[in-house]
């Protein structure tokens, strides 16, 4: 018997890193998984690996920036199972460690659209179904620059503080409707996410400046790290655990 059984899960980003991880684990887990991806390639992948495994997944192509792109992942796990109890919002992208002088509105839009309006859009749609059902839980993958101005660029700093205020804010004003609001706040995992940047356009002043703690990083962490931490909290053991940013980071935030 999984964990997961009889549950819906919507994953956004679930097509590389802790998505595809997470995916592939609460399916092991008896989920039945929405896996939203815009990279078209690796979610047919990641939805392979799912079905050739014997789990149960719909795979939904989509921006989560575009207000009707993520909403329609909601939609679609509503249309696919007629239910949703657990929704991680994990699709996100970098920033080029610009500082507040440095930074382009091109940058700041692209990294708080997908970073945090994505995660506000498909949130919203997906609360009222959740109370019509008596409860749900909710993992925000946020990061340690959630927690720190040091570790990342201003755009990619400011969304994931921002994804923890609407990880909070859900969690308090939903909580006696049984839903449950955490963030996951990884430091560095080992994904593909630096693909989500030209490398070639990193702000060299900014990027010496967060060199510093960089440089104090105890390890870096696996994607099923992330995923083992993301199951625990989306089950009933974990129940009591609301509105919280827990860092997984090896001990980078104890410094
Ligand atoms: N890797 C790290 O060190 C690290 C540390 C802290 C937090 N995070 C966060 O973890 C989350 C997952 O990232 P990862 O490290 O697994 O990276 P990844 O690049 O391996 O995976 C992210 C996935 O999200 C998808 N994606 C990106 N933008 C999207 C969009 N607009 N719509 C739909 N899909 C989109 C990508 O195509 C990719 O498949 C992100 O929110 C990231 O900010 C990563």
């Amino acid at each position: 018997m999984g964990k997961l059984d009889g549950k819906v899960a919507l994953i956004t980003g679930a097509g590389s890193g802790m998505g595809r991880s997470m995916a592939v684990l609460f399916a092991h887990e008896g989920a039945k998984v929405v896996a939203g991806e815009w990279n078209a390639e690796s979610l047919a992948a990641v939805v392979d690996e799912i079905k050739a495994a014997g789990g149960e997944v719909t795979g939904v192509q989509g921006n989560v920036a575009v207000q009707a792109e993520a909403e329609g992942l909601v939609d679609r796990a509503m249309a696919a199972y007629g239910r949703l109890d657990i929704l991680v919002n994990n699709a996100g992208v970098m920033d080029l460690n610009q500082g507040i002088g440095e930074l382009s509105d091109a940058i700041w839009e692209r990294v708080l659209g997908i970073n945090l309006n994505g995660p506000m859009y498909i949130t919203r749609r997906a609360v009222p179904h959740m109370v019509a059902q008596g409860g749900g839980a909710i993992v925000n993958i946020a990061s340690v620059a959630g927690l720190s101005g040091a570790t990342a660029g201003v755009a990619y700093t400011t969304s994931k503080h921002g994804l923890i205020g609407l990880t909070r804010s859900t969690a308090w004003i939903y909580a006696q409707k049984g839903i449950r609001c955490n963030a996951i706040c990884p430091g560095g995992v080992e994904t593909n996410i630096m693909a989500s940047i030209d490398p070639t356009k990193m702000d060299p002043a900014g990027s010496a400046r967060l060199q510093v703690f960089y440089n104090t990083m105890p390890g870096a962490l696996k994607p099923i790290d992330i995923a083992n931490l993301a199951l625990y909290l989306v089950t009933d053991e974990a129940r009591y655990i609301n509105g919280q940013a827990i860092a997984a980071d090896a001990g980078w935030m104890a410094t």
